[in-house]
């Protein structure tokens, strides 16, 4: 079982973004992870392409990409030009699921499946078999800082079991809501990467923050 752990640019300070992401480079992270939101998924618009492509271009970790976005399969391509190494796109976004996850997996990117608090771990049961890791959503995706969803230490530990059995290779990540209080309980529940934005950004001191969620 891995402790990973990926910070979320998204509560970043972006008038500081070489920065932030020198930081990062510098702390025991082991992914970034960039929210991409269009306003019509999530009632939220973050960022697009120019500022992925500005931290990809300094950062020494692989990218790890959130699509909070309608018809995420039209911007697969330039995802992978951007060197995004992990990309995941909403169940709830995608028609066409397994196609959309060959697609991304065809540009040499880790495929992800995000779910919504509200859709069950049993609506991977069919498709598990072709996702690299699947990221659970702690809180309602859309905004950082949000109260962690106390149920969503049983659908991991659901989402676990349907992995065991059907695709052992398969990660979980958990995005929202992560503190260095519950970090140990969701790595026990069975989560192999930690999103945290707030809790890394929003502290005095976001090296020790990155040490004391991965717990070493
Ligand atoms: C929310 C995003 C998260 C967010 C997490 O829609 O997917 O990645 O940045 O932020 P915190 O850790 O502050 O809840
Ligand atoms: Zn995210």
């Amino acid at each position: 079982m891995s402790r990973f752990i990926a910070p979320s640019m998204l509560s970043c300070d972006f008038g500081k973004l070489s920065r932030e992401v020198d930081m990062v480079n510098r702390s025991q992270a082991d992914y970034i992870h960039l929210d991409i939101m269009d306003g019509v998924f999530v009632p939220n618009i973050s960022f697009g392409f120019p500022v992925v492509s500005a931290i990809a271009r300094e950062s020494k970790k692989p990218l790890d990409a959130h699509l909070m976005i309608i018809e995420p399969d039209r911007y697969i391509e330039n995802f992978s030009r951007m060197g995004i190494s992990c990309l995941s796109i909403h169940y709830e976004a995608s028609l066409h699921l397994h196609r959309s996850l060959q697609k991304i997996k065809s540009y040499g990117m880790k495929a992800g499946i995000a779910l919504n608090p509200h859709t069950p771990a049993s609506s991977l049961n069919d498709i598990i078999q072709e996702a690299d890791f699947i990221l659970v959503m702690s809180v309602n995706p859309g905004f950082g800082g949000q109260n962690f969803i106390e149920n969503s230490y049983r659908k991991i530990s659901r989402i676990k079991e349907i992995i065991n059995n059907q695709n052992p290779g398969c990660m979980i990540e958990v995005d929202g809501g992560v503190t260095r209080e519950n970090a140990p309980l969701l790595y026990d529940a069975g989560a192999d990467i930690l999103v945290a934005g707030n809790s890394v950004f929003g502290s005095e001191d976001p090296l020790k923050a990155i040490k004391q969620i991965k717990g070493v």
